[in-house]
């Protein structure tokens, strides 16, 4: 199924830190706003994160409205992120789509936050059935699409890759997040140093890396060359396990998003795996790899096509929702 040209839906994002609201017609993006909480020190604070999705969701979603020049009369439906996600952030954004859709008396749509990486990612780069490796602060995943579902191949068996470099990070004494500084730190690396590469399957661990990598920098080894071994076992591990999903599904296409998807090395790798494969790298826009609005009101106005909304007495959250139970009623 496709999105009909004129149809115009808000879509909200609020698993984790982003506050963030998308604005589509068709196919076209009208808006993306979004706000970010930042932790002063440490991870993010569920509740602190809350509060501001609290403060900032009214501003943002108001934002929006103007940059793409509409009124909340002009949207058909209202698609929000239910989960999976951190659950004082998903019921604040709950509310905020609730309240936007009995005011405009319009369908409210639940989307999953990691389907919406997909299905953003297939608009955006044009693959149609690709193995996409998501990577971000709070998932790790590897999926190909299969009767109705988004299967998942592989995925991280404990701590996102996204999380661990934020925790190696602050470990040594970097701000969050901390992937960005890996990334930087890594390219002035000169020495790799052996640290625990935990590939099972086609899932990964990355808590072993994050022990090692701690205990390297304590005994005095220097940031840049934790950073660039980091890297290139943390990212060696995921450039294995999409070798063998490509293999093992014979898909021609590798899709790669998420806030992890920034980082040029991972990208690099990724891409050769795919050429070695004989299939075609995507790559989504830096912009658009991390959370946003945009991905949910894509895959809310997919869901609208397919007849699937949610009456808002049925809207509760779904904080550990796995990608491959949501029903893709609108691929054949
Ligand atoms: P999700 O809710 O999908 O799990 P998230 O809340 O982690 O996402 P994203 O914006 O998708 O948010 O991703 C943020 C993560 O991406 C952080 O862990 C951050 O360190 C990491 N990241 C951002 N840029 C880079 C980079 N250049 N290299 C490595 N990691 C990066
Ligand atoms: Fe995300």
């Amino acid at each position: 199924m496709e999105i009909p040209e004129d149809l115009i839906v808000l879509g909200i994002e609020g698993t984790a830190h982003t506050a963030g609201v998308g604005i589509i017609q068709g196919k076209e993006i009208l808006a993306n706003q979004k706000n970010m909480y930042k932790p002063e020190t440490g991870g993010i604070h569920p509740r602190e994160s809350a509060d501001h999705m609290t403060k900032w969701l009214p501003i943002v979603i108001k934002k929006a409205l103007e940059e793409a020049k509409i009124s909340l009369k002009e949207i058909d439906a209202i698609a929000f992120s239910r989960g999976p996600g951190l659950g004082p952030c998903l019921r604040t954004t709950a509310t905020a789509a609730r309240t936007l859709a009995l005011m405009a008396n319009k369908p409210l749509i639940g989307v999953n936050h990691c389907v919406a990486h997909i299905e953003l990612g297939r608009l955006l780069t044009g693959a149609e059935n690709p193995i996409t490796v998501y990577v971000s602060g709070g998932n790790t995943q590897i999926t190909h699409y299969n009767q109705q579902r988004y299967r998942i191949l592989g995925e991280t068996l404990d701590v996102p890759i996204g999380n661990a470099l934020d925790t190696i990070a602050r470990e040594m004494g970097l701000p969050h997040p901390g992937g960005p500084h890996i990334e930087k730190l890594a390219l002035k690396g000169t020495e790799f140093i052996k640290l625990p590469y935990a590939v099972k399957g086609m899932s990964l661990s990355y808590s072993g890396l994050i022990t090692a990598a701690t205990k390297l920098y304590k005994k005095g080894i220097s940031k840049e060359n934790i950073a660039f071994s980091v890297q290139e076992v943390a990212f060696g591990m995921l450039a294995e396990v999409s070798e063998r999903a490509l293999s093992c599904t014979e898909s021609k296409e590798l899709m790669f998003t998420g806030g992890v998807a920034a980082n040029q090395r991972l990208k690099q790798m990724l891409k050769q795996v795919a050429e070695e494969q004989d299939a075609t790298f995507y790559a989504i826009p830096k912009k658009l790899a991390g959370d946003n609005g945009v991905m949910i009101a894509v895959t809310g106005a997919l869901h609208y096509v397919a007849n699937d909304t949610l009456p808002i007495e049925k809207s509760y959250v779904i904080p550990r929702w796995r990608t491959d139970r949501v029903p893709i009623l609108w691929r054949a």
